[in-house]
């Protein structure tokens, strides 16, 4: 067949699957009330590189903090297995359904970074966990107390340029990748990002697309946003370009004027990368991906492989995990824990510089510091 037509054929296919995603996703589903809820199920899976290193010291710090309501049976941390690259890679599966089933078995899902292969076809376990786990909301929270930043990010985390990330087509000498923007989709997203605006006393949210360029995908983004932003007079809205707003955050005489942030997925996936280096370094930033059944919570960088190959692994800095478990505690209801934790955690940064070697502390006693500091 004419490689055209096979192409055709092929997005035919992606749209009524995207079609049907979207009708899903235009009925809605109700958020879990943990408050209603005696017995939660946190899961913790380690992940890849340095992943079960700062996952066992996570692990047992939230064993200490959790003491009380794992004894009484409130909670429960529960370890989920097959989510290496060995196995994933041995099955040739991103997300093998075993390890999913144990998944969606829990309430949350405390997860490590996991590696992902270089070319071939296998997706991004993150990919995978966000679409099957439906979690729409990417959350990521940046802060530097002495300038003044306390950003909040809303990255769009299931469809735009990820949904179909793997499944672009290659013709002789060319390829197409396709990205796509729904109503619903985009709705959902703006609506927490407001929500959280409002319930966190934030007045300003600023939207960023790339709609000069991106006419069709970002220009949706930008209308549906308009239009959930007109549901919040009281909360002043503004939009960017993703180039300046690049540029606006690392301009020192502005920054500080940005709260909270909505962003197509792709964008959001760079820009947060480029936030968590103004507050440090991407070790110490956390994130929450939110849906309305599940959530997950997880560092916002990889494995390091070459933290490894440097035999420095045991100097990764579980910072980001920590603040992921803040985020899942606070997402959960245990706003008291998540306080401890996070004031813990600030204090074991004051006292012990990562430097992710020996100049610096190690992991362990990193987590001891946090422990101490309980
Ligand atoms: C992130 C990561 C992932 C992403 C990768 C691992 C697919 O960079 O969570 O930001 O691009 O979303
Ligand atoms: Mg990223």
């Amino acid at each position: 067949m004419d490689e055209i037509q096979q192409a055709v054929d092929q997005f035919r296919t992606l749209l009524q699957e995207q079609r049907s995603r979207m009708l899903r996703l235009e009925q809605g589903q109700e958020a879990v009330d943990y408050s209603k809820k005696d017995h939660i199920v946190i899961g913790v899976a380690p992940g890849d590189g340095i992943g079960p290193i700062i996952s066992r010291q996570v692990r047992r710090v939230l064993q200490q903090l959790l003491a009380q309501p794992l004894s009484q049976g409130k909670l429960e941390l529960r370890d989920i297995t097959g989510l290496t690259i060995e196995n994933r890679t041995a099955l040739g599966v991103s997300v093998p359904e075993d390890t999913l089933a144990q998944i969606k078995a829990c309430d949350v899902l405390l997860k490590g970074p996991t590696a992902t292969p270089k070319g071939g076809t296998m997706e991004s376990a993150n990919v995978t966990l966000r679409r099957e786990l439906d979690l729409y909301a990417n959350v990521r929270p940046v802060t530097v107390p002495e300038e003044g930043i306390d950003w909040v990010f809303f990255r769009e985390n299931t469809e735009g340029e990820y949904v179909l990330g793997s499944r672009g087509v290659a013709l002789d000498g060319m390829a197409v990748d396709f990205k796509v923007t729904t109503d619903a989709g985009t709705r959902r997203l703006c609506r927490a990002a407001f929500d959280y605006a409002r319930r966190n006393g934030k007045n300003r949210v600023s939207i960023v697309t790339k709609a000069n360029l991106m006419k069709k995908t970002d220009g949706k983004f930008s209308s549906v946003c308009a239009a959930v932003a007109a549901e919040y007079p009281q909360i002043h809205t503004d939009e960017w370009y993703i180039d300046i707003m690049a540029a606006n955050l690392v301009n020192p005489a502005i920054r500080s004027g940005f709260q909270v942030f909505v962003l197509p997925n792709l964008y959001g996936d760079i820009i947060t990368d480029l936030a968590a280096q103004i507050q440090g370094g991407v070790g110490t930033a956390g994130s929450a991906n939110i849906g309305n059944r599940y959530a997950m919570f997880e560092a916002i960088h990889g494995t390091a492989p070459r933290m490894l190959e440097e035999g420095l692994g045991d100097y990764a800095n579980p910072s980001s995990l920590l603040k992921a478990a803040v985020m899942l505690l606070t997402h959960i209801g245990c706003s008291a824990e998540a306080a401890r934790l996070d004031a813990a955690l600030t204090a074991a940064a004051a006292a012990l510089p990562m430097t992710g070697d020996a100049s610096g502390a190690t992991c362990e006693a990193f987590a001891d510091a946090v422990l101490a500091n309980l």
